[in-house]
């Protein structure tokens, strides 16, 4: 291996107050220190505290090498697979939580459930349920739309994995769901420093979440064994699905697969809305050009999923918003040995952090890129967008399972939603973000609500209106 040349970075904390004043940074402004320091030393610093050290990334070509050519050199970060105090705690081994040929295998058995044809079969109940809330909204005229988009997300992820439609049940889940992402997203030092078995109220919340979700998935897939037939649901899948050997899932292993689509699957989703909400409320010409895509295309009919293909723009306009507002800005990696890193060296042991927020505004990659510009991915122009600074996705094997199943829902909603509504800022209103386990508004997203004179519905289909 070449020099062991460590990167820069800030003096390490030398006593418990400098610690203590470092977290604080990290609990109050993490998004604002990590950016100043990414200026300040470059796209790979070090951060040293308690012992411990970890890399800060943000070069398109060490997220390459870290992500893509040398994979096998990381395991997930702590804060996902530590069972005491990471996300592992509630998730168990699902995807999100597993790592080496244990996760391999897992991720071939998953893959299955999310193969186009079987995710295209979920574009109605995505439209189902968006239209479900839209007659919901007539007549109000102000909303928390963090709230919205979180319910139908969630509505939809229970319906396309367990085909349980709202219901006390679905409530239930909701509830446990929000309780375990609030103690997930959770920066407090107060929770990071307390020993484990001090039952402080969050603590409580969460345990409870977990023995809810425990007693209702079990009873689910107990439920499912009684037929044990395919119901087109993802639950099913999980079920079904067998590796070389012809082994499937333990419950357990289905049960943790289960709780990790529900946690990835949903609030990511929400919050790519609620950032394109926020986007398009300040941006009128892009809006414009989104109306005048959806007025065309779809007239007042409802999309299909052969619709989203005529409906370029909007589809650009998610790309956009998620490269200002990637929902997972940040994720986290262990090198499991020694490495060489451009022209670092990383021990084993190290900490890694990609950060998409930073490399999706660094002004090397992307023109003016405070800008909201949907127009960056054209077909035309996305060809030139530089390798692996745009990733709200993740890359290489670990890349997001759910992707397209994001995608295809997230363009559903847009053009649903914005066909019908206008999504107006109040006067002087200041949003500003929440970096928990994804990027949320903090306080929820309040937004004025304006019905649009939606064309009456055509009489000719979407599909002959290509032919005109
Ligand atoms: C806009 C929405 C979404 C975004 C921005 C997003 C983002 C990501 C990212 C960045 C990763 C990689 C993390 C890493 O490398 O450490 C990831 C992994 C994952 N995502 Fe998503 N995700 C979204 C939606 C979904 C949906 C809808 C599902 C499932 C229904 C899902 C399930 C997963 C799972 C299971 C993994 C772990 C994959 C593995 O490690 O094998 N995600 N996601």
């Amino acid at each position: 291996m070449a020099a062991q040349t460590l990167p820069p970075g800030p003096q390490a904390p030398r006593n418990f107050f400098q610690l203590l004043q470092l977290m604080r940074k990290f609990e109050t402004d993490m998004l604002g220190y990590v950016s100043r320091s990414f200026k300040q030393y470059g796209g790979i610093w070090k951060i040293e505290a308690g012992g411990e050290i970890q890399y800060m990334i943000s070069e398109p070509d060490l997220i390459q090498e870290i992500t893509v050519k040398q994979a096998d050199k990381f395991h997930k970060s702590p804060d996902y697979i530590d069972d005491k105090r990471g996300l592992a705690r509630f998730l168990g081994t699902g995807l999100l939580t597993n790592d080496g040929e244990f996760w391999k295998r897992q991720r071939k058995l998953v893959a299955p459930a999310f193969h186009t044809k079987r995710i295209e079969a979920y574009a109605q109940t995505m439209v189902d349920s968006t239209k479900a809330m839209l007659d919901r909204w007539h007549g109000q005229s102000t909303l928390d739309i963090d709230d919205e988009m979180m319910r139908v997300t969630l509505q939809i992820v229970v319906k396309t994995l367990f085909n349980v439609d709202i219901s006390a049940e679905a409530e239930r889940i909701g509830d446990a769901m929000t309780a375990l992402q609030q103690m997930v997203g959770n920066n407090s030092i107060v929770e990071k420093l307390l020993p484990l078995w001090i039952p402080t109220p969050q603590r409580r919340r969460s345990k409870k979440a977990v023995d809810d979700l425990d007693e209702i998935i079990y009873g689910l897939i107990a439920d499912w064994k009684k037929e044990g037939k395919d119901n087109g649901d993802l639950l099913s899948m999980l079920m079904l699905t067998r590796d070389d050997e012809g082994n499937g899932m333990s419950d357990k292993q289905v049960r943790d697969e289960a709780v990790t689509l529900f946690l990835a699957g949903h609030d990511t989703t929400a919050n790519t809305l609620n950032w394109t909400w926020y986007l398009l409320a300040q941006n009128p010409e892009v809006e414009a050009k989104l109306h005048h895509e959806i007025d065309t295309v779809l007239g007042g009919n409802l999309p299909t999923l052969a619709d989203l293909r005529r409906l370029p723009y909007s589809e650009m306009v998610i790309k956009e918003s998620m490269r200002l507002f990637p929902p997972a800005y940040f994720f986290g990696r262990v090198a499991i040995d020694d490495v060489q890193l451009g022209n670092f060296y990383a021990p084993k042991g190290t900490g890694i952090g990609i950060s998409s927020y930073t490399v999706h505004r660094d002004p090397r990659w992307w023109d003016a890129p405070e800008t909201f510009r949907p127009e960056r991915f054209s077909p035309e122009n996305a060809e030139h967008i530089r390798k692996y600074s745009y990733i709200p996705f993740g890359a290489g094997p670990r890349v997001c399972i759910g992707n397209s199943f994001a995608m295809m829902e997230a363009h559903l909603m847009l053009v649903m939603i914005a066909q019908r509504y206008q999504l107006r800022l109040s006067a002087g209103q200041e949003v500003k973000i929440d970096p928990l386990l994804t990027m949320k508004p903090k306080g929820g997203l309040h937004l004025l609500l304006e019905e649009r004179q939606v064309s009456r519905p055509l009489s000719v289909s979407s599909h002959q209106l290509e032919a005109v």
